[in-house]
């Protein structure tokens, strides 16, 4: 008996001293279990005389329900603790700003805005866009664009030439995006209707030169294309662009080997101001350089002169993405200062649709 009487004070004990479920389901287990202390009692009756059984029977049984009772409600009040530390412990307070993550720290340079912005611009117009190497052969940047061999025009480009080989042939880097015009026109048959832009290599550097600069090329060839067409794109796209309702632009006669006639385009802008406006004021800004594609050209790279014919434009890119969004030093585009892309270049998910306005 006194031993019954220790062992649920001793249970009962262990049980309020239990800090966890897991602790409470030993204590369950040895209490309860198979060969637990109770079970073990209870076995006893078995070998006890019938009288015996009678008393103590009862007494068992009434300390494995008090012992299971205890247990139950020892559980309830652990799962609540532990609920409550754990409502403790995971608060989060809805009120606190954002924290920055990298959508909203990083940001889209510049140079890559404008590309989308022009690249959304021309493919509304139907223009696909093509790709060439920036390391080119002396042929695709010279030679096919009908750039006689000697000829000056080759030294106005101050060409980054590697060294020759061994049969005597350069590769050079790219001085402009035209070669990338013969690799389209030899790879697609007619019509074409592309841009091209990237990355171009000239020895120079200064507030508006720097090494390594970006143009876009464009390139329409099929049966009908005319000068018209060509100012019509031009128009369209400058106006996109600047978003503005209207640009005047004048043409000016110049000189490239790969285009006849060969012009350079100006548009009317205002200067007068902090910032450069575009369609009034009375002042002009070079903006690119275009023509009629070449017979030769055409020729060279396997497109019949007779059947079709064309236009081609040359922008730089790092201009126009100067004007548009008024930085002055072109060198602090490459800078990777990110105090500088801090200031000017774009967030993530701003990416231009001609809906939305392609600057957004
Ligand atoms: N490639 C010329 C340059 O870098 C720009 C240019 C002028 C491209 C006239 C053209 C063009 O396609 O028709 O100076």
């Amino acid at each position: 008996m006194s031993d019954l009487t220790s062992l649920e004070t001793d249970l009962l004990a262990q049980i309020e001293a239990a800090s966890d479920e897991t602790a409470l389901e030993a204590i369950r287990i040895a209490a309860l279990g198979k060969k637990g202390s109770i079970s073990e009692q209870l076995k006893l009756l078995g070998s006890m005389s019938p009288e015996d059984r009678k008393t103590i029977g009862p007494i068992i049984n009434g300390l494995k329900d008090k012992i299971g009772d205890a247990l139950t409600a020892r559980r309830e009040v652990l799962k609540d603790a532990a609920l409550t530390a754990r409502l403790a412990r995971e608060t989060v307070d809805i009120t606190l700003p954002l924290r920055p993550n990298p959508t909203s720290e990083g940001r889209i340079h510049p140079i890559a805005q404008v590309i989308d912005e022009l690249t959304a611009i021309f493919a509304d117009m139907g223009f696909g866009v093509a790709e060439g190497p920036d390391v080119e052969t002396d042929y695709y940047n010279f030679t096919a664009l009908n750039f006689p061999i000697g000829h000056p025009a080759r030294e106005m480009h101050d060409t980054f030439f590697f060294n020759p080989k061994e049969d005597g042939s350069r590769l050079l880097l790219r001085t402009h995006t035209s070669p990338v015009q013969v690799r389209t026109m030899q790879a697609q048959k007619p019509p074409i209707r592309v841009i091209c832009p990237g990355r171009t290599y000239r020895c120079d550097s200064d507030q508006t030169h720097t090494p390594m600069f970006h143009q876009v090329e464009g390139l329409v060839i099929d049966k009908t294309s005319t000068i018209g067409t060509l100012k019509w794109v031009l128009e369209e796209f400058l106006k996109a662009f600047f978003e503005v309702p209207s640009v005047e632009m004048r043409f000016r006669p110049s000189f490239f080997p790969f285009t006849e006639p060969s012009y350079e385009c100006d548009i009317r802008c205002d200067r007068s101001g902090p910032e450069i406006k575009f369609g009034e004021g009375n002042d002009w800004l070079e903006i690119l350089g275009c023509g009629m594609v070449h017979p030769n050209v055409l020729r060279m790279s396997g497109i019949d002169p007779a059947e079709y014919q064309g236009f081609a434009f040359g922008m730089g890119i790092d201009r126009i993405a100067m004007l548009k969004y008024g930085m002055n030093d072109l060198r602090a585009f490459f800078d990777a200062d990110v105090r500088w892309i801090k200031q000017y270049g774009f967030r993530p998910l701003e990416v231009p649709t001609l809906f939305g306005g392609v600057s957004g």
